[in-house]
């Protein structure tokens, strides 16, 4: 097998980071391009010092000719709008992108535009693009020039709940996502609620009714399972560096137990190498700095209840990100990790 010539857009950021600490160690990847447009010029462990010794590469500003030029594969850690603007023509010339915003993950142009505001930069793309979970969508990915990287909380909502949806063991209606996550989840570009003396030794909601991740959990579950569901989605920021806890509320359909739901979970995701059915309470901490998603259910009253733990930069992003590389490829799965 040749080896995959990458190149990573925002590579000064969280996710990059998170990133490039895998595909430094990928026996299938060269890291080629990394691009900043405040930075460009610096060595990248200038800007990331935990990878000094690990690679020589200057920053450099992003140029859509020289990076189809130079790459197989490119990974856009940018914000919205800003990352299908810059993709567009790198996918139009052909080659693989793999983009960790939210511009390719909906259904259709008016949602996006509803929850994102502005116009899409490339509406035509939208709603063909394969939704980047490998356990829900590998045919579509394998192969693909273009896929969404998932949102963070998304993941830890829809790994635990498609199976349960396809294969009616919960109600779709009255399902609650309340979700917790670490600060890096924010991105590391400056914002008044992530300071420090702003976030430490607090807890609070936030975007209550109004997250963006919201619209993208119900669709992508409806696009996989052909259920609608009336599910909230419930935020919370948390002191922590890095982790997502999502808890779940869910009614059974038919007196379904969580023993069910947990045995529904293992025949469903049997084989898969990132999802951990386990039998104790799942915490950030046992899936930080990994790809995996570990997942238990329990009854409460009559009520099932979900809880799923990941990493928000691994499942929740980067590691997500080089699975999907791996899929896309036709490479084992857990190459890199
Ligand atoms: N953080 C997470 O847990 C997480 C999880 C899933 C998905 N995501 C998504 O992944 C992407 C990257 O997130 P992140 O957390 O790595 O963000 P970040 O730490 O803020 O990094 C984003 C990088 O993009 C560049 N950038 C910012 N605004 C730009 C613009 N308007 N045009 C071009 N470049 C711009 C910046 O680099 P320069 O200023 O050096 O150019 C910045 O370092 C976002 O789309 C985010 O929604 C994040």
């Amino acid at each position: 097998m040749s080896i995959v010539r990458a190149g990573i857009l925002g590579a000064t950021g969280y996710t990059a980071v998170e990133l490039l600490k895998i595909l430094l160690r990928h026996p299938l990847v060269e890291v080629v391009l990394a691009t900043s447009r405040q930075d460009h010029g610096k060595p990248l462990s200038e800007v990331h010092p935990l990878l000094a010794g690990r690679t020589s590469l200057q920053l450099e500003n992003f140029e859509a000719a020289a990076a189809t030029k130079a790459c197989d594969v490119v990974f856009s850690c940018l914000p919205h709008a800003a990352s299908a603007t810059s993709v567009q023509p790198l996918v139009d010339a052909g080659i693989h992108v793999i983009d960790f915003s939210a511009d390719y993950r909906l259904n259709d142009v008016a949602t996006y535009e509803t929850w994102y505001g502005g116009e899409h930069p490339d509406p035509t793309r939208v709603g063909q693009v394969p939704y980047g979970l490998p356990e829900l969508f590998a045919d579509e990915i394998t192969n693909a020039k273009l896929v969404a990287n998932p949102g963070c909380f998304p993941t830890s909502a829809i790994l635990p709940l498609a199976p349960l949806l396809l294969h009616e063991q919960i109600q779709p209606q009255g399902i609650i996502v309340d979700a917790k996550t670490g600060v890096t989840g924010a991105g590391r570009t400056p914002k008044q609620a992530t300071l420090f003396p702003e976030c430490n030794e607090s807890i609070a909601a936030y975007a209550v009714g109004t997250h963006r991740h919201g619209p993208e959990i119900r669709q992508i579950l409806s696009r996989r399972t052909g259920v609608d569901t009336d599910l909230i989605f419930i935020p919370h920021l948390v002191p922590m560096d890095r982790g997502i806890l999502s808890t779940i509320y869910a009614r059974p359909m038919r007196g379904v137990s969580a023993e069910q739901v947990m045995e529904c979970w293992r025949e469903f995701y049997e084989g898969q190498p990132f999802i951990r059915v386990v039998d104790h309470l799942p915490a950030t901490k046992f899936t930080s700095d990994t790809n995996y998603c570990d997942l238990a259910a329990r009854d409460v009253e009559g009520t099932l209840v979900l809880i799923a733990s990941i990493d928000n930069l691994g499942k929740g992003a980067s590691g997500a990100a080089v699975q999907n590389l791996n899929q896309v490829m036709g490479w084992d799965a857990t190459l890199g990790f």
